[in-house]
């Protein structure tokens, strides 16, 4: 036999089969690993949510080491957290954890909470990969731009004379990065849950942080704009305490002060009879026509969803543009261009 063969066949068998057989593992990419936060302690927890932007989606997985169908989703979860690097994706193990659990409600393994602004926005008890997926996708919002400009996009530079139907509406986002807190206030506030535990710098967490009327179901709360914003929808969290959530509200828009009394005099902007379903944080669209250049907010709520003594709002949230600029320095280059 021809000794090259022979060389030729041990190759094939000592260096071509053994690396076909090999397992094929993908190859290492250090921005492939999930970013994955295990939850340590419920100061951890609160601190991460704090540092999240408003519209930043954090996603909490519920989790027990005993619990199969816990095992059996983490995969599609960890996939979830590589694709989705603007979300931030955290776990916590019910039993090490159990304040946190306890706040939650946690009854279930796996329960998935999405949480925007500290706020609870929507909730999957059980392994449900599909509807995981989905959630995610859905509230995962776009991906932000690298710049540090924080200003939403707005598209149009000019006015049009008669404004009555918008064809082009700028992308609506959370408007509470637009408060200012002078003259961010609430009459009637208790003073162990002020307006400011749930707006404002020193906002706390779902949970632990809400805002309390003081001796009846009536609150007062005054927002003001650091520059005119078109309000589209309004969302309150009450679903902690459903029977203290608001329920007749009323809008003011562009008041300097207004207290109680001059509510009863003034003409409301628009009056909402708020359902059980709406205060669970669900988008509240209003007259948009109405609130078209609003510098400041003033929201009455005259009585609560159960006729209880005091009424508890967990959050707000505020949806909309900013008022398109018309005095605010030069346009941008290319809106002049010819
Ligand atoms: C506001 O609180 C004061 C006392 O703290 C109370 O007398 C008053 O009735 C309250 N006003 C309303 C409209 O609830």
């Amino acid at each position: 036999m021809n000794s090259y063969l022979i060389a030729f066949i041990i190759f094939i068998a000592f260096y071509v089969v053994p690396k076909l057989l090999q397992p094929r593992y993908p190859p290492r990419d250090p921005s492939m690993v999930p970013d994955v936060t295990e939850i340590q302690s419920t100061s951890q927890y609160d601190g991460i949510v704090k540092s999240l932007s408003p519209s930043q989606l954090l996603v909490i997985d519920f989790h027990a080491t005993w619990c199969g169908p816990c095992h059996a989703i983490a995969p599609v979860y960890d996939e979830l957290a590589t694709r989705f690097t603007h979300v931030k994706f955290v776990k916590i193990d019910v039993d090490g954890q159990r304040e946190l659990a306890q706040r939650f409600g946690i009854r279930a393994m796996p329960t998935f909470k999405f949480i925007k602004a500290g706020r609870e926005i929507a909730e999957i008890k059980g392994a449900n990969p599909p509807q995981l997926k989905s959630l995610v996708s859905q509230h995962a919002g776009p991906v932000p731009a690298p710049s540090t400009s924080s200003k939403p996009a707005t598209t149009t530079a000019t006015t049009s004379s008669s404004s009555t139907t918008t064809t082009t509406t700028p992308a609506e986002g959370s408007l509470l990065s637009h408060i200012t807190s002078k003259g961010l206030s609430c009459l009637n506030e208790s003073s162990a849950h002020p307006l400011s535990s749930i707006i404002g710098p020193s906002r706390g967490s779902k949970g632990t942080s809400y805002l309390e009327s003081d001796v009846d179901p009536q609150l007062l709360i005054s927002i003001p704009f650091n520059e005119p914003v078109k309000l589209k929808s309004i969302s309150i969290f009450s679903a902690i305490a459903p029977e203290q959530a608001p329920k007749a509200i009323k809008l003011y828009i562009n008041h300097l002060s207004l207290d109680f009394g001059d509510a009863d005099t003034q003409q409301a902007t628009q009056e909402i009879a708020l359902s059980p379903e709406d205060v669970k944080g669900n988008k509240v669209d209003l007259r948009f026509v109405r609130f078209q250049n609003v510098r400041s907010l003033h929201i009455l709520i005259e009585d609560n969803q159960g006729g209880e003594e005091t009424t508890r709002i967990d959050s707000i949230d505020l949806f909309g543009t900013l008022s398109e600029v018309t005095d605010k320095g030069p346009l941008p280059k290319h809106e002049h261009e010819h």
